[in-house]
């Protein structure tokens, strides 16, 4: 997913949408879609984002180690994170607490999410699931950000052959913005530069705005 040079592990033959297939990886501590760090977009995203908005209230779902949860933590976020694998949360739930923020091991998709949010950070969460989920994953999105806030997505992989397979699934804009037709609108994007956060695959940032 990251490094051809970090260590690897055979994905387990099961369903890429359950607990069990994710607990194949933390419990081995094989992790290569982690990049060590709160992803670069954040060093300029994590205040940007927060323009324009009333309050800040942030969602970070299937959150890993949390890099990026606590970034957006240190820079005034009122962060929920969330995710079903319990050693993902061991790694990082105090240090989110020490900062106001939260982080619920549950599944996304059984969380009440509703108009809690103004902002959805998105990060390989979609593309870790399997297509089957994309309508699940933009309803939730939808039920949980504000009118006013934002979807806030690095993309990636968005060169990956669909054919492939997943996870990683490929993400892209056209993807994106058909999920979210209709409830968000996409506001700006750029690419993200090649072999950032040690990533073979290509990268782009994005946010939409919640009509
Ligand atoms: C590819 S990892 C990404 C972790 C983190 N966002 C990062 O970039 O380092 C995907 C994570 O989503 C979690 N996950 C997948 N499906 C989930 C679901 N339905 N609910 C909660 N967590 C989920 C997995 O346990 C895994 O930690």
């Amino acid at each position: 997913m990251s490094d051809p040079a970090r260590p690897r592990l055979d994905p387990p033959d099961l369903p890429p949408e359950t607990p069990a297939f994710w607990a194949h990886f933390w419990t081995r501590g094989v992790t290569p879609w982690d990049i060590g760090r709160a992803h670069p977009v954040l060093d300029d995203e994590a205040d940007a984002l927060a323009a324009g908005l009333a309050s800040r209230d942030a969602f970070v779902p299937g959150a890993g180690r949390g890099h990026d949860a606590l970034r957006l933590a240190d820079a005034g976020w009122h962060v929920t994170a969330v995710d079903f694998s319990p050693e993902a949360a061991s790694c990082v739930a105090q240090a989110l607490e020490a900062l106001g923020g939260v982080y619920r091991v549950a599944d996304v998709f059984d969380v009440d999410v509703s108009g809690g949010f103004d902002l959805w950070w998105e990060h390989t969460f979609l593309s870790a699931l399997p297509p089957t989920h994309h309508r699940a994953w933009a309803d939730t999105a939808a039920r949980a950000v504000r009118p006013g806030g934002c979807l806030a997505a690095l993309l990636f992989p968005t060169d990956k052959p669909a054919a492939d397979g997943g996870p990683p699934y490929r993400v892209d804009l056209p993807l994106i913005d058909d999920l979210l037709a209709g409830t968000f609108r996409r506001e700006r994007d750029r690419s993200v530069p090649p072999g950032t956060g040690h990533r073979s695959f290509g990268q782009h940032y994005a946010v939409w705005r919640r009509d």
